[in-house]
């Protein structure tokens, strides 16, 4: 069977569109072809923490496959998506008969834990502000690009100060406050809607995609 024939036909998700719950069963896995998805889990009372911010390549949803636990977060489209679902039988058949992709989803699943890991460290050991200046740091080395002659990192979207304190693991208002901070101290501007960021950035040291 050839690779192709294993992937669904597909699937459009608007922005904001839920791709899945958090606690679904879940018996398919997607590769994004374009768009961003957003991983994230939500408490009893609302509030919500991303997890990782995917885009076109990045796969998600292999968890409850592999495991035949639940859906571990909710996975939305940020952005207008486009997606191809593989089933598990057709991933196990796939990863079974082919080690180079068996060693690519390997190689994913601990770039996620090496990230996992260092968002536990700052979570443990980081106030809340400095949570915001790593996230914008990491933001500008991912999903950031850089500004013709050196000035700075345009990231590559508007965030709203609501999708940046979800991404911080903090208030909307902390976000706020350093922002100002920030802009007073010369590390970041704004170009409409989109922050440029003119601090140092942090670069993911298996793969510039991730946050
Ligand atoms: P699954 O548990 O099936 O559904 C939610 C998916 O989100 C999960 O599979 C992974 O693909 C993805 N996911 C969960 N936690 C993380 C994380 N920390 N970083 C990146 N992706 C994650």
């Amino acid at each position: 069977m050839a690779a192709g024939d294993r992937l669904g036909v597909p699937q459009h998700c608007t922005a904001g569109e839920i791709i899945f719950h958090e606690t679904d069963p879940g018996d398919a896995m997607y590769v994004i072809l374009s768009g961003l998805v957003k991983v994230s889990r939500t408490t009893e009372d609302g509030r919500q923490k991303v997890l990782a911010l995917l885009a076109e390549g990045d796969f998600f949803g292999e968890m409850a496959l592999v495991d035949g636990g639940p859906r571990s977060a909710e996975a939305a489209a940020m952005e207008d998506t486009v997606l191809v679902s593989i089933r598990r039988k057709d991933f196990q058949e796939w990863i079974t008969a082919n080690p180079t992709v068996a060693w690519g989803v390997i190689q994913g699943l601990s770039r996620r834990l090496r990230a996992a890991n260092d968002q536990l460290m700052e979570a443990t050991f980081l106030a809340a502000q400095e949570r915001v200046v790593q996230t914008l740091r990491r933001l500008a080395g991912s999903h950031g690009e850089p500004l013709p002659g050196g000035g700075g990192r345009r990231l590559e979207r508007p965030f709203t100060q609501e999708e940046l304190a979800q991404l911080a693991g903090t208030a909307r208002e902390t976000v706020s406050r350093v922002l100002g901070r920030l802009q007073d101290m010369g590390l970041v501007r704004w170009e409409g809607r989109r922050l440029i960021w003119l601090g140092q950035t942090e670069e993911d040291p298996t793969e510039p995609r991730k946050v």
